[in-house]
């Protein structure tokens, strides 16, 4: 050791004064000389992702010591990274710094809802809240980079990763890409407290055909244009410092190979100035794809859509410098990827010294981060029934039956990719009702009816249904274990599983009230389950803190504000089924529809109408997107738009009156869609452009009003070129995709081009970058 410090000597004072004397340069004059000095192995060494596989660290210390690794995926702990770190700037030749990247998804050791859920809030701040305290405690670990926000949007909830996914809407989509890289960037990427973001899977993911994870993609242009880019692109937009590709084989082509996904399109038209990463394995699955017939060619082809850095396996370092030698990648190709990588490195302060004075980081599990993950799973829960205002529990509810294999597993309220989340540290429903249940006087019986979500037999039905008996009220907990979803976890059948649907069959026979809380990485199938039941809350997996935030909402202390950011479909055979769909020749007909056990015997084939409807289920789907309750109720009214007609390019404003007309203070979601009636590209009959969350005291009004942009009235083309087109629109406004409230709307002249504009601005109230 003596003797490597020794002969390392010179270039640790080297890097240790070019750090200190360039801080202040620009990061391009930063880059150059650097990248000059490097050899070619040191180069393609940056283009390595390594992952460690265990505790062991030995096996990595040389390729990092002679500056063959770029990043660290994994790293066994914090103590492991700064020992690597170490080296890497005090050892290697250059001192290059490393990254150290993990899947730090919905938080670190502060477990938040999922994804799914955080979209569910349609609450920017929670959003941004949650991927700030995952920065702080992840780099408090040593962690510098996420692979995070997941920013594809889907409309299949049998893809697993629906889990990870904003949920349906590109709108919804993106200001959720937005508050999250804002998030875990914080206000500067070399913040002690910041992680650069990961805008993944570049791209259309979501759309895997039958919702099987990795499966083929068939997106045409104009769709991914609408649907798909949006979200990725208001990331970038927030300044993402990194993307990753996608698994998907886009319209015949893998996305780790698509120059038409990294340089037209990311680079040329986005600008972006980031680097891009390859997903686990997949530059060698190109290979399985049918695309490369071997590791040369997977290396010239992603090097060719300037894939900047490969994810543990080693296509890259196996064969870049001998084609490099044959001249099939020219040395300007090496310089580009790297230089991206480099400029990301600086623009992170990762080259600087450490300071001084180290930062003190909150510990992990800290007060004010529990309390922000209680408030983003209260935010994100959904109400989706309410009969005889059930909930919140009366005060004449004295014993309470907890039942149901989700009432008390940590382990699964925490959901999926919560790699550094324990299910010991969560406060389960179990536990948090009994806690309040002791200051209350109130009695909580509890018996689980169920091991765990997928058991069979029905051997503790009878200690659950005593339970239930004995109780005024019974709260039932199901759902799907965490892992039921995420990443290869997809699932054909969306019914709840195991004897979940007869255990609610007995319970509910029993004619006592039941609350049905639901907890799962995707929206479910329930059939006649959910009528049988009094109240339903569907809590998703609402992370490390489900508990507090569950029972204040039972009993009345916090009101579920969060709204369906997916719609549920009522059979998987409705799949894909979204709110934004187009209109057909012949639309649903709830007049003329007949259902399929209504149909006379030997009824003539036209009789029954021609419309698009299944004759078994109809046309709608189980719950609209958008749509929860609260615990009070609203009125809007005086729906008015200030001009009835505009000049294409001008803007307006869309008015309507809100009152709660219940009894309790409550938060409303009112929402903005618009219907574009006659375009050269049809339109879909509503797509959200805008929302306000409104908290009213009972008996009060407020008026809202909306600013119709000429953004919002835009389409883009196949080309993601947008224009407005004069004609007629509907603007509607409500709580949910099912309104029907709207004022129309005509613009005139002639069609115009229009600039993208990001999605609706976040609030101006900032989660602070230091706490
Ligand atoms: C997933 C990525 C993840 C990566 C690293 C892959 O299997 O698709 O989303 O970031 O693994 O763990």
């Amino acid at each position: 050791m003596m003797h490597d410090t020794a002969r390392f000597l010179p270039a640790i004072l080297f890097v240790a004064l070019a750090s200190v004397a360039d801080a202040k340069e620009p990061v391009d004059a930063r880059v150059e000389p650097l990248l000059a000095r490097m050899t070619r192995a040191e180069k393609i060494g940056q283009l390595q992702l390594i992952n460690i596989d265990g505790k062991e660290l030995e096996p990595y210390l040389a390729p990092v010591r002679t500056g063959g690794v770029g990043a660290v995926l994994n790293s066994p702990g914090p103590e492991e990274s700064r020992q690597l770190q170490h080296i890497a700037k005090t050892e290697s030749r250059l001192g290059i710094p490393l990254l150290f990247g993990r899947d730090v998804i919905h938080g670190y050791r502060t477990i938040f809802p999922i994804p799914l859920a955080l979209a569910a809030s349609w609450d920017p701040q929670v959003m941004e809240s949650a991927a700030r305290i995952s920065a702080i405690e992840a780099r408090s670990e040593g962690v510098n980079w996420t692979f995070a926000p997941m920013l594809d949007v889907t409309r299949d909830p049998r893809w697993g990763r629906v889990a990870e996914s904003p949920g349906e809407d590109p709108h919804l989509g993106s200001v959720f890409a937005r508050a999250m890289v804002r998030g875990f960037q914080g206000d500067r990427l070399d913040s002690p407290t910041s992680m650069a973001a990961c805008v993944k899977h570049f791209a259309g993911y979501g759309a895997s055909e039958g919702g099987r994870d990795y499966n083929t993609t068939w997106i045409p242009e104009q769709q991914l244009q609408e649907v798909y880019l949006p979200p990725y692109q208001a990331g970038i937009g927030a300044g993402a410092a990194t993307v990753m590709t996608a698994f998907n084989n886009l319209n015949g082509i893998p996305c780790p190979t698509s120059t038409l996904l990294f340089r037209d399109l990311l680079r040329e038209q986005w600008k972006f100035d980031g680097f891009v990463v390859s997903d686990w394995n997949s530059l060698s699955q190109l290979i399985t794809e049918g695309l490369a017939a071997d590791g040369p060619a997977a290396a010239k082809l992603s090097t060719r859509a300037g894939v900047n850095m490969e994810m543990v396996t080693e296509i890259y370092q196996d064969h870049l410098a001998a084609l490099l030698d044959a001249g099939t990648i020219g040395t300007d190709v090496l310089d580009g990827l790297v230089r991206e990588i480099l400029s990301v490195k600086f623009r992170m302060g990762l080259f600087e010294p450490l300071p001084g004075k180290p930062y003190i980081y909150p510990p992990l599990l800290a007060a004010e981060h529990l309390e922000a993950a209680k408030k983003a799973a209260i935010a994100s829960t959904v109400l989706l029934k309410n009969e005889n205002t059930t909930l919140p529990l009366a005060d004449s509810v004295k014993t309470i039956a907890v039942l149901g294999p989700l009432a008390d597993s940590g382990a699964d309220q925490i959901g999926t990719w919560s790699m550094d989340g324990l299910g010991a540290d969560a406060v389960t429903p179990l536990a948090a009702l009994r806690d309040f249940a002791k200051s209350k006087g109130l009695k909580v019986l509890h018996a689980p009816g169920l091991a765990i979500s997928r058991t069979r037999s029905r051997e503790g039905f009878a200690e659950a249904l005593a339970a239930a008996r004995a109780a005024d009220v019974t709260l039932l907990f199901v759902g799907e274990e965490a892992i039921l979803s995420g990443e290869a976890h997809s699932r054909a059948n969306l019914d709840l599983p195991g004897a979940q649907p007869e255990l609610i069959r007995e319970i509910t026979a029993l004619g006592k009230p039941v609350v049905l809380i639901v907890m799962a990485g995707r929206p479910l199938v329930f059939g006649d389950l959910l009528d049988r039941t009094a109240a339903v809350l569907y809590a998703w997996h609402p992370g490390t803190m489900a508990g507090p935030a569950l029972t204040d909402i039972l009993l009345g202390a916090a009101e579920p504000t969060g709204r369906l950011p997916i719609t549920f479909p009522k059979a998987v055979g409705q799949i894909p089924i979204y709110y934004a769909h187009r209109n057909t020749g012949r639309p649903f007909n709830s007049a003329t529809y007949v259902a399929m056990d209504k149909i006379p015997v030997g009824a003539p084939q036209s009789s029954l109408g021609n419309e698009s409807h299944y004759l078994d289920l109809g046309h709608d789907p189980a719950f609209p997107f958008g749509f929860g309750l609260g615990y009070t109720t609203f009125d809007l009214t005086a729906l008015k738009i200030d001009d009835a007609e505009i000049k294409a390019g001008a803007t307006t404003k869309v008015r309507a009156t809100l009152q709660n007309t219940g009894a309790r203070r409550g938060t409303a979601v009112i929402q903005l869609y618009i219907r574009d009636r006659v375009a050269d590209i049809t339109r879909p009959l509503k797509e959200l452009k805008d929302w306000k969350r409104v908290a009213l005291d009972p008996g009060k009004s407020q008026e809202l009003s909306f600013e119709l942009t000429p953004a919002q009235l835009s389409y883009p083309d196949a080309t993601g070129a947008r224009h407005l087109e004069p004609g007629m629109f509907d603007i509607f406004i409500g709580t949910s995709s099912a309104t029907t409230e709207s004022v129309p709307l005509t613009v005139t002249g002639s069609t115009i081009s229009v600039n993208f504009t990001a999605p609706a601005a976040l609030p101006s109230k900032r989660v602070p970058n230091n706490k």
